[in-house]
């Protein structure tokens, strides 16, 4: 049961929910969860020809149809506003999330991030629903200014990844303001934790270490994040869903903690049982104006207007992410690591 901002329970029983970007890591989180609260779950998958389906295998396999799957692409308007038709929520997770891959190719993280933003509000506004909750991300803020991180903190943006969730958010937010859509925009810093794909840093190291890899090979060090544990964030993105203060807002979703990289490496070291040395890999670090140095929220507005709090501490979540990262290595062939 998630519980209001007024302190009533929000009852997911039954409702139909779309989650764009469904099959990936938060999203599959989050389908979890609604499922296990009774939603009536839209998912959404990118269509690939091979008919993958990312983590909802199992609800494939286990044949209950409690799962209604959508194969489409954000960017066809029309197959959006198909998947949107008669449903209660939104939860719109699907981007181009790499960073070093919007150096390469950052028209398709404007297409599939702004335009698929785009396409997703239209659609919402044309069927009337209830809430959208669009997903941010911390990396719109760049390098923190000034910290903890608030949702007033300048929006920089230090790499076009960042730069086309800027947009989306925008977007997103504009339909609010212009057409009174019902939409609230959820700001998760890092996310971490079992289905995490190879690209992020702490599947990375992880895979490294359970492969018996004795040098760890790293960009920078020194920058900070703020970790929360993958089921933390879904929680957030519920409880923003029954959150009416949270319309044409902000909300960050971060634990007010931070840990610098080289930290962390130690920090995974310990929770792996392994053995290992963390080098610095001239060849991983980023340009150095799109850094983002440091990375800390502050989590008040998240408390106050939608009781959310993380629950999992950061030696509990590597510890459980550590485990399926040693129990899933079919997952991480070493031509996927990469920082
Ligand atoms: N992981 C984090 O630390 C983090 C932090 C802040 C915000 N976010 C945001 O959370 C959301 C989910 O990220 P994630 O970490 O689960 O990444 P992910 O890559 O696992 O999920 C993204 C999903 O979007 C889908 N997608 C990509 N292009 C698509 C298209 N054209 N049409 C339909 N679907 C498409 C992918 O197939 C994938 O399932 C993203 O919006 C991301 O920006 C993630």
């Amino acid at each position: 049961m998630t519980i209001a901002h007024d302190g009533t329970a929000f009852d997911w029983t039954g409702r139909t929910v779309l989650v764009t970007g469904a099959e990936g890591f938060i999203g599959s989180t989050l389908v979890d969860l609604l499922v296990a609260r009774g939603a009536r779950v839209r998912a959404f998958v990118h269509y690939k020809p091979y008919a993958e389906k990312g983590h909802l295998k199992r609800y494939l396999a286990d044949g209950t149809g409690e799962v209604e799957m959508w194969a489409g692409d954000v960017r066809d308007a029309g197959r959006v506003s198909d998947a949107v038709a008669g449903c209660d929520t939104v939860f719109h997770l699907a981007a181009l999330i790499g960073i070093p891959y919007s150096y390469d190719s950052p028209g398709a993280y404007v297409q599939t991030n702004v335009t698929g933003t785009q396409n997703v509000a239209e659609a919402c506004r044309r069927w009337g629903v209830r809430r959208l909750v669009h997903t941010s991300t911390s990396e719109v803020y760049g390098t923190a200014l000034t910290a903890p991180i608030s949702e007033t903190h300048p929006l920089q943006p230090q790499s076009p990844y960042s730069a086309s969730k800027i947009g989306a958010d925008m977007m997103a937010l504009s339909f609010h303001h212009a057409f009174e859509l019902p939409v609230a925009v959820v700001r998760p810093f890092n996310t971490y934790g079992p289905r995490q794909s190879a690209r992020a840093v702490i599947p990375t190291i992880l895979a490294q270490l359970h492969a018996g890899v004795r040098e760890i090979r790293l960009g920078s060090l020194t920058p900070t994040r703020d970790f929360t544990y993958v089921t933390d964030t879904a929680e957030g993105f519920l409880a923003v869903a029954a959150c009416d203060r949270a319309l044409g807002e902000v909300v960050n979703l971060g634990t007010g903690q931070e840990i610098s990289i080289g930290d962390l490496a130690a920090a995974l070291i310990a929770a792996s049982g392994r053995e290992a040395s963390v080098v610095t890999d001239p060849a991983r670090l980023r340009p150095s104006g799109s850094e983002v140095e440091r990375l800390l929220s502050d989590n008040s507005r998240a408390l106050a207007w939608a009781s959310w709090a993380p629950r999992v501490p950061l030696a509990e979540g590597l510890r459980r992410t550590s485990d399926w990262v040693a129990t899933h290595p079919h997952l991480f062939a070493p031509a996927r690591y990469q920082v």
